[in-house]
């Protein structure tokens, strides 16, 4: 167990599924929220925590929407950023592909220019200073409509070179994403990849949609992809990563224990996983606890934990020679932590 806890925090790895909404520490809440003078139902970084107990996704949400609340000025979003940046520095993450909910701000005035301003600024800084490169995703939030998602999608063209991928999240039961069609098309047009939350809490014809439809690189989640057997085929075929996030699937009770959860069948199946944190402040678990949660309860040996590092460089929209050159960086680390030989 210690070896492998010691291989995991010295494995370089990529984080493809990270909300950067979801990082916001208690701590920085409150700070926040006296700073801008917003008022919230706590007291204390103890009152927040007992506060975060989740019966699904929706409870969850409306404890992260409030959480939003705080943001307002595009310094927040900088300190909000590099906070989180400056965290996963100690897990060796080397790479993050940053979702955000421009739509969970601009609806309470704070301008767009402000939002990616700020995150911008924290990427720009923790790829000088900390060594840690990024894209961003611009997830539109699928409780509200898709004319909703294509104003947004107007104000962020401006942005279009800052902006790698469009993505999809929020409330998922009875929303399909056959919803978006027209304004995943409109973006792909526009040059942006497309990624979609699907398979969290709504069933695999979502993702089955997501793929069809949508035309997304990846799947947010997609845990219930299993109950289709030929979709399972289709995303093995077509290479389709899954973003999975064990610890939050854990917080939203789509599994009732680690023991319970999938991911250890998709793996042996042949899917193309990777391991994410997704709101690591509301599920207390960042990237490298994620995995070891892996270790302790689904019995993930050396080999695939470094598989795992791998895929979620292969998974990226990184160039292909990068991807290589994270791929060779793993196997030397292996070998040198582990004795192990590259696959
Ligand atoms: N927004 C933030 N976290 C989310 C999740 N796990 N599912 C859907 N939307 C989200
Ligand atoms: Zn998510």
């Amino acid at each position: 167990m210690t070896d492998l806890s010691n291989l995991v925090k010295k494995l370089p790895k990529a984080e493809l599924h990270i909300h950067i909404e979801g990082t916001l520490e208690p701590e920085l809440l409150l700070t926040l929220a006296k700073k801008n003078k917003i008022d919230i139902p706590y007291q204390s970084v103890n009152e927040i925590k007992q506060a975060y107990q989740f019966r699904n996704l929706e409870s969850f949400l409306a404890l992260y929407y409030q959480g939003t609340n705080v943001l307002l000025h595009q310094t927040d979003f900088y300190h909000l950023t590099i906070a989180y940046f400056e965290r996963v520095a100690q897990d060796h993450v080397r790479h993050v592909e940053l979702s955000f909910d421009p739509q969970a701000h601009v609806s309470r005035g704070v301008p767009f220019s402000c939002i990616i301003e700020g995150i911008l600024q924290g990427m720009e800084e923790a790829r000088d200073r900390l060594n840690i490169t990024s894209k961003l995703i611009l997830c539109f939030l699928r409780h509200l409509s898709e004319d909703r998602a294509i104003d947004m999608l107007k104000m962020a063209l401006p942005y279009r070179n800052y902006i790698t991928a469009i993505g999809l999240d929020s409330t998922e039961k009875d929303i399909p994403p056959k919803y978006f069609e027209r304004v995943f098309t409109q973006a792909r047009l526009a040059g942006f990849l497309t990624v979609a939350h699907a398979g969290e809490e709504g069933p695999a014809s979502y993702i089955r949609q997501a793929v069809e439809l949508l035309k997304v690189r990846r799947i947010d989640h997609g845990i219930r992809c299993t109950e289709d057997p030929d979709l399972v085929e289709k995303l093995i075929a077509l290479k389709i990563p899954l973003t999975i996030c064990p610890i939050s699937n854990i917080k939203l009770k789509i599994f009732s224990k680690m023991t319970d959860h999938n991911i250890r069948a998709l793996y042996d199946r042949g899917l193309f996983v990777t391991i994410n944190s997704d709101d690591p402040a509301y599920f207390g678990g960042y990237i490298n606890d994620n995995f070891m949660q892996l270790i302790e309860h689904l019995n993930f040996q050396a080999s695939e934990i470094i598989q795992l590092c791998k895929n979620s460089f292969m998974a990226s929209f990184l160039d292909p020679s990068t991807k290589e050159s994270y791929v060779k960086l793993i196997d030397q680390i292996a070998q040198t932590e582990m004795g192990l030989q590259p696959a």
